[in-house]
């Protein structure tokens, strides 16, 4: 659409460019800046965590108490949501006592959003003062121990969009957000990994806790068989079709990261195999399994350190 292709021109703006700059900047600070103050005079609500839900996933929006609910088309400079199975909504409240938001439905790359709409929210969060952001996903199987249900504590990623110049941080870099060139080794955050293998011990699950590394494709379309052997090959266990742009961007404004994926299928990984992956598939195994990946979600709220108020 024509909103996607914003120009520094039709801004008419000093956007830190110099001659010959061809990339579009689609949003300005003062753009994130007057979607955080709006959220700001609406709520109370001063989270410290924000949590995206992925497909399926959007019941733990149920979890929070005195919830505060906002659609996406309410909000000011806001992306809408197209997806089925994605709610298109941002909900304020309490999760075990956490002051959290929610988005409740994602912006995905295959529905033609630019990766600045995707990763739009996560800058709001960090503007409205959220420290940590937990990313969740149904994600395909690579894996050949993973089973359909499983959990996978994200270890890593790779961002294969990235390999052919598709990163949200291309273009022009805005130091108030962060550095041109920021460190990605240390993305998911290793010590609420731990926690997490502590917490999971905790609830006493018969499934163990899986992880490993997500890999992201742009979609729509799910894998072929020679792409599947491909990925497994180049070490990732789970693949989809999101997350990846939102941890970047959060990582370079230094919010805490850590997610899940849940696993919905197994990926198809030879010319025998007759079975097919489809949509309606990864929202029933997100359903089944949902509800423990809510409750775990919950409990980790526990183990996110403080706001450091710098006393
Ligand atoms: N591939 C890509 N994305 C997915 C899959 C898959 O098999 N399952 C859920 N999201």
């Amino acid at each position: 659409s024509g909103q996607d292709c914003v120009t520094m021109e039709q801004k008419g703006q000093d956007l830190g460019a110099s001659v010959g700059d061809t990339i579009e900047k689609e949003f300005t600070y003062e753009d994130y800046e007057t979607t955080a103050k709006w959220l700001l005079q609406h709520t109370e609500y001063r989270p410290q965590v924000a949590v995206i839900c992925g497909s399926g996933l959007g019941g733990l929006t149920a979890h929070l108490k005195a919830a505060q609910i906002f659609d996406y088309n309410e909000i000011p400079n806001f992306p809408q949501s197209t997806v089925q199975g994605h709610a298109g909504r941002l909900v304020f409240g309490l999760l075990n006592g956490r002051c959290c938001v929610m988005m409740q439905g994602r912006f995905h790359m295959y529905e033609g959003y630019s990766l600045s709409k995707v990763t739009f929210p996560v800058r709001v969060f960090h503007l409205l003062g959220v420290e940590t952001l937990v990313v969740t996903n149904a994600a395909g199987g690579l894996n050949p121990n993973f089973e359909v249900g499983d959990i996978m504590l994200i270890r890593d990623h790779i961002n294969l969009p990235g390999f052919c110049g598709q990163n949200p941080l291309r273009g022009p870099n805005d130091e108030r957000f962060g550095v041109r060139f920021p460190a990605m080794s240390d993305a998911y955050d290793r010590d609420m990994r731990q926690k997490a293998f502590s917490a999971w011990k905790q609830m006493g699950e018969q499934r163990k806790l899986q992880e490993g590394t997500y890999v992201m494709l742009a979609g729509p379309n799910f894998e072929t068989v020679a792409e599947s052997r491909l990925l497994k090959m180049l070490g990732a266990d789970a693949v989809g079709m999101s997350t990846v742009p939102e941890v970047i961007v959060a990582r370079h404004c230094g919010l805490r990261v850590f997610g899940f994926s849940l696993i919905t299928n197994k990926v198809v990984m030879d010319y025998e195999n007759l079975e097919k992956a489809n949509h309606m598939e990864v929202l029933d195994a997100g359903k089944a399994a949902a509800q423990t990946l809510e409750r775990f979600v919950s409990i980790l709220m526990e183990s996110i350190p403080l706001p450091d108020r710098g006393s």
